[in-house]
């Protein structure tokens, strides 16, 4: 009997930790965009408010307009807008914290009227404890203000509590925000040595035992230690890695004899880093190359606001590409980002700033560095030094100190804030002004120094600093429209339609096309690689249309793949030198009506040592790869002549006739890939295809459709601008549209979007319960295409 009570006494106790003490506090919200005196105030009167729940980005919903600046997507990014929740919470002898992963910024925090935290730095993550403000068992408000400032960013922001946002309930003992700080300071075959440190909060200094328990990824127990300092032994280790991103957790107790007070776990991975001048970047002893992408945070048509799957996409895409770096240029990520990439195997540059002290924006974050920079710092470090993904600290991106003769002070003082939160990482930080940077010894008090686009003198900088582990830290820049192709091919600074050719020739004065830095990378095997400016496309900073009277552009060029996710032909000239499967691309489209018998210029992006291409049966010619080179427009520091020959790309000049362009891939003499563009005739009907089969009930998962405008043998047309309507039943309902076309004023939120060279993207959301969301997409004179989700448990 005795027994029995308490075994029921141990069952009443599970639903606390099965609800866990961290849960949502992203619904039922209420929200202003305005300034509102007393909103602060419990009883004040939100009943007008508009509902919503977190996360929220109020700048996505526009309008676009050219005085919001255009280096900020052309949205209002700035003013002041409030945030209040009800809750019933709080209890005698608990603790309660709120935490915010990020809120478009100079946030204010009150519970029940009194001023309990904030932040003014949109990206840091930050913990309030609302205990003292709480009445337990009774109604409570925590009402935010956010005051964001127009001029405070060189791209799209977002605005509001654009992260999400928990509640954390514990006891008075329990173990601290970000309590926990797992590395593995010796890995072998054999076994694996797991330090875990634990910061307990103890007020009282009640008499503790602290245990913590290592699980494998089935959750079964692979090692024990207790104590707040604690060396546990994994044997047969299996690691993180690129292909195997294998995770481990652990679970630290707190108990007061048989109580549990705290428990509290920790995800992390096995796995060993070394940069070294001989072999550039070792992953667990082996020599990786870093094939990088710099991301802004955005997720395009959703703006700033968070959302797990569709940043889990952005990354699907990318790897299959070959990606396997991000940098978060140029700030601290979204949490659920390092989640998915300790999850998918990809590496973490985590950068901080793109400013210190030394503005580059008026009401930028230097305002902030004097106060807040050392906090900054320090977080980002104690919240991610647990994701095996992240390898590199970032104190900077192009940091105007480089040019000032004390520079150094501050890379010191960053540097220093590392290596004592966490000296298993390496600092890193992105000089432009290389020279300064190096004579004003910033370079000198960081790790690893990065270079922005100075492929051109890594061979020098290394001759010169025979120490340094050197990483091209912002590469390319190359500007491309997807589906645009202007001839002649030339370089251009701008062209009147507001796009830019998709064959990958134009690049700003400072940058170049990718084919330049890969030739330095291929030439400097120690130079532990590159981040490509940019992975995705994102809001805001229109290069090279970016002056007032260039409106509407008001979204990057810069991207790989386009705003709505669609790849760029450069897409393929990345994955024909980062992957290993086969590539063979083909550029441009194959609709030319009007210049038949002119020369088009046809280029392949293929790993294929050698390709054919036909026209119409025809054969136009095999070329070899790395000998048949092509010749591409340059800046100025590469070539004085501004030209460069490249081995990375093969081109045919063909004279027009519609029909089939064919290109066959050989490798040792064996055909190994192939394929076509065909003319496409009269645009007749739309096509919608999910990303995936069935998406997950809950509210969060996202479905991203490809609606492709397609003559009737099932051609994309090239060209084709139809307006797609999008009718969304059932299940689920539609969140947002796009094109990837950088100068619509389209709504991001409207039913409607036309098509930008064949393509829209429909992005719909899954609704609470399961079923399934019928999806009708429509355009006048086209055969309209509907399409069936199920919306699964
Ligand atoms: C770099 C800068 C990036 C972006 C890029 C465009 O200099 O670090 O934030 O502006 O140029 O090429």
């Amino acid at each position: 009997m005795h027994r029995r009570l308490i075994l029921a006494f141990l069952l009443l106790l599970l639903p606390v930790f099965a609800a866990g003490r961290r849960t949502s506090f992203n619904s039922g919200w209420r929200f202003l965009k305005a300034d509102s005196e007393n909103a602060a105030q419990p009883a004040f009167d939100d009943s007008s408010w508009r509902k919503l729940d977190l996360p929220h980005d109020w700048a996505i919903e526009g309008p676009f307009d050219v005085s919001y600046s255009s280096e900020t997507g052309g949205l209002p990014i700035s003013g002041v807008g409030w945030y209040r929740k009800h809750f019933t919470g709080g209890a005698a002898g608990r603790h309660f914290a709120l935490e915010f992963d990020g809120a478009m910024s100079n946030s204010t925090v009150y519970v029940n009227g009194k001023q309990a935290g904030g932040r003014p730095y949109g990206y840091s993550s930050f913990e309030v404890d609302i205990t003292p403000f709480l009445n337990p068992g009774k109604d409570n408000v925590v009402a935010v203000r956010l005051a964001p400032e127009p001029e405070s960013s060189r791209w799209y922001p977002g605005a509001g509590i654009y992260r999400n946002v928990w509640m954390v309930e514990t006891g008075p003992v329990h173990v601290a925000h970000w309590g926990t700080y797992i590395t593995t300071p010796a890995v072998s075959p054999e076994q694996a040595t797991v330090m875990v440190r634990v910061e307990v909060v103890n007020p009282q200094k009640t008499p503790l035992t602290i245990e913590n328990e290592i699980l494998d990824a089935a959750g079964r127990s692979v090692a024990k230690g207790a104590g707040e300092s604690a060396s546990l032994v994994v044997s047969q280790p299996r690691l993180w890695d690129l292909n195997q991103p294998y995770l481990y957790s652990v679970v630290t107790t707190l108990r007061s004899g048989s109580e549990v007070l705290d428990r509290y776990t920790t995800p992390f991975g096995i796995r060993t880093i070394e940069f070294t001048r001989e072999k550039g970047f070792l992953l667990n002893h082996r020599a990786v190359k870093i094939k990088g992408v710099c991301n802004h945070h955005d997720l395009g048509a959703l703006g700033a606001a968070v959302n797990a799957r569709a940043i889990e996409r952005q990354i699907e895409i990318l790897k299959e590409m070959g990606m396997n770096a991000i940098r978060t240029s140029h700030n601290p990520p979204a949490p659920e980002l390092l989640d998915a990439c300790d999850r998918m195997g990809i590496l973490v540059m985590d950068e901080s700033f793109d400013m210190w002290k030394i503005p580059k924006k008026k009401n930028g974050y230097s305002k902030y560095f004097d106060q807040w920079g050392e906090a900054d710092m320090r977080d980002l470090i104690r919240r991610d030094r647990n994701h095996p993904s992240v390898f590199m600290w970032s104190i900077g991106n192009e940091i105007p100190e480089q040019s000032r003769s004390n520079g150094w002070e501050i890379a010191k003082m960053l540097t220093a804030i590392a290596h004592r939160e966490d000296p298993t990482r390496p600092t890193t930080a992105a000089f432009n002004d290389w020279t300064g940077a190096i004579r004003n010894e910033l370079a000198a008090n960081v790790d690893v120094p990065g270079f922005n686009y100075q492929p051109m003198s890594y061979e020098k900088i290394q001759r010169e600093h025979p120490a340094w582990v050197i990483v091209g830290s912002e590469t390319a820049s190359c500007v491309s429209s997807r589906g645009v192709y202007h001839l002649p091919v030339e370089a251009y600074a701008r062209h009147q339609s507001k796009q830019v050719t998709s064959y990958d020739v134009v690049a700003p004065p400072w940058a170049n096309c990718p084919d330049v830095e890969f030739d330095a990378q291929d030439r400097l095997p120690n130079v532990v690689g590159e981040f490509v400016w940019t992975g995705f496309d994102y809001l805001g900073e229109p290069t090279p249309y970016g002056r007032k009277d260039d409106w509407p552009s008001h979204s990057s060029y810069f991207g790989i793949v386009d705003l709505a996710g669609f790849p760029k032909d450069r897409y393929y000239l990345y994955q024909s030198v980062w992957s290993s499967k086969p590539v063979l691309h083909l550029l441009p489209h194959w609709n030319w009506s009007g210049s038949e018998g002119q020369a088009i210029p046809v280029m392949a992006y293929t790993n294929a040592e050698e390709v054919e291409l036909f026209l119409n049966g025809k054969s136009m010619g095999r070329k070899k790869l790395g000998i048949d080179t092509v010749v591409i427009p340059v800046n100025q520091k590469v070539s004085p002549e501004r030209k460069f020959t490249s081995k990375y790309r093969l081109q045919w000049d063909v004279p027009y006739a519609p029909g089939t362009l064919r290109a066959v891939g050989y490798r040792g003499g064996k055909q190994v890939s192939s394929t076509e563009v065909r003319t496409a005739g009269e645009p007749a009907r739309l096509t919608v295809v999910p990303d995936r089969k069935s998406i997950q009930a809950g509210g969060q998962d996202l479905a991203f459709l490809t609606v492709r405008v397609e003559d009737k043998d099932g051609n994309l047309c090239p060209l084709a601008d139809h307006p797609v309507r999008f009718t969304v039943k059932g299940a689920g309902k539609l969140e947002a549209v796009d094109n990837g076309d950088a100068t619509s004023l389209e709504s991001f939120q409207a039913t409607s979007r036309k098509a930008f060279n064949g393509l829209v993207l429909g992005i719909v959301r899954a609704g609470t319960v399961t079923g399934t969301i019928d999806i009708t997409v429509e355009s006048d004179r086209l055969r309209l295409a509907k399409l069936t989700l199920p919306v699964t448990k």
